[in-house]
């Protein structure tokens, strides 16, 4: 779906992470499908772990209004997050509840704001073999409920992530490389229709 941008983020941006790796995958879709992708380091926002005194003596950080600028240039998010004891990581749950803190300002909106109605992608791996499925449900729970984001109900979830990729990064799996363009093609579909409506 050409003129879509994507905003991809990763729920883990440790070196070698096999989510980076698998957003990376869906990213190279998106493009070949024809859309636009911004990749955002969520761990680059540097956001301190959501602490009330904290932003009563300093306010919201630099980091959260990165995001909200981030997600206010996009029509949709590509979201690759492991699991931490079956739920998403506190990387991602922390950045946006720092985003939720955000009023509206300057002309833009708050940061629920600036999440309502986004169509959103999920995707997550593990080596383990559940591939990190568990997380999901709890995910799109998260950002579908407070953040009213449109998760598109095709998801999926890389098993063995240690050794599904080749030594380019490519999955090695044509099954599970369809997958991931399932997720991919599904959140562009709802995305352009969203842009053009
Ligand atoms: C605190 C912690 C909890 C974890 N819990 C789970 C889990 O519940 N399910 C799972 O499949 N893997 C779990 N793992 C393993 C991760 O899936 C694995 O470290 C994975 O490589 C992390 O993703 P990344 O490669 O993108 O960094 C856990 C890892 C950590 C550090």
């Amino acid at each position: 779906m050409s003129g879509v941008r994507v905003l991809l983020l990763s729920g883990s941006e440790r070196q070698g992470s096999f989510n980076k790796k698998l957003a990376a995958v869906a990213a190279e879709a998106a493009r070949r499908a024809g859309a636009e992708v911004a990749p955002l380091d969520l761990r680059a926002l540097a956001l301190p772990l959501y602490d009330g005194d904290l932003e009563k003596a300093q306010g919201v950080p630099a980091g959260a209004r990165a995001l909200r600028d981030a997600l206010l240039a996009s029509d949709a998010v590509l979201l690759s997050t492991p699991e931490y004891n079956g739920f998403p990581t506190p990387l991602v749950i922390n950045s946006f509840d720092w985003l939720s803190r955000l009023q509206p300002e300057d002309g833009k909106p708050s940061g629920l704001g600036t999440t309502a109605n986004k169509p959103l992608g999920m995707l997550a791996a593990s080596p383990g073999l559940l591939g990190g499925l568990r997380s999901l449900n709890y995910t799109k729970q998260f950002l579908s409920m407070t953040f009213a984001m449109l998760a598109v109900p095709q998801q999926f979830a890389l098993a063995r992530a240690n050794e599904a990729f080749d030594e380019h990064g490519a999955l090695k799996d044509a099954k599970q490389q369809a997958a991931v363009e399932n997720v991919v093609n599904a959140l562009l579909r709802v995305a352009g229709a969203l842009k053009t409506a």
